[in-house]
């Protein structure tokens, strides 16, 4: 499903979220892509949300944390790689681990460190167009 929508409001990059997680199933990796700011973690609400892995409230950002697991039984993992600074720390943060069993891994940021897995991939971007205007891509 490549598609190229533009939403004008939070809420509606949740809204494309949730529809969007009905596309997915594990294993599956989504890899967001964009600037601070652009919607990631916002995106990743409604995609948690869609999945029935959590409430949207309860999706935050995993910048200090690095990894954040919602669900029973490790269904869907949230990483954001900004804060790592080094390939040494990307190896201990144990990704391995969330790789061992089909689930649905999304990460922010994940261009700076090769991630070690053969699942299939989902590549999302999202754009700044100004003001609360966001262009999202598939790809
Ligand atoms: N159309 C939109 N889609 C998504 N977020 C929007 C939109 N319009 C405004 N926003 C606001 O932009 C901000 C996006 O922040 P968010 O944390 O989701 O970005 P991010 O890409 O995860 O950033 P970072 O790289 O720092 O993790 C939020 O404050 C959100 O409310
Ligand atoms: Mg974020």
């Amino acid at each position: 499903m490549d598609e190229d929508v533009i939403t004008h409001s939070a809420e509606e990059t949740v809204a494309w979220g949730r529809a969007f997680a009905k596309s997915l199933q594990a294993p599956v990796l989504v890899l967001l892509t964009g600037e601070l700011g652009s919607g990631k973690t916002t995106l990743t609400k409604g995609i948690v949300a869609g999945l029935n892995a959590a409430e949207e409230d309860e999706v935050t950002s995993p910048t200090f944390t690095l990894l954040h697991e919602y669900g029973a039984g490790g269904k869907v993992f949230h990483g954001d790689l900004y804060r790592v600074e080094s390939l040494h720390d990307f190896e201990t943060l144990g990704l391995e681990d969330v790789f061992a069993k089909p689930a649905i891994v999304i990460m922010e940021w994940s261009e700076k460190f090769p991630l070690k897995t053969e699942w299939p991939q989902v590549r999302v971007r999202l754009e700044h167009l100004g003001g609360d205007a966001r262009r999202i891509c598939t790809f």
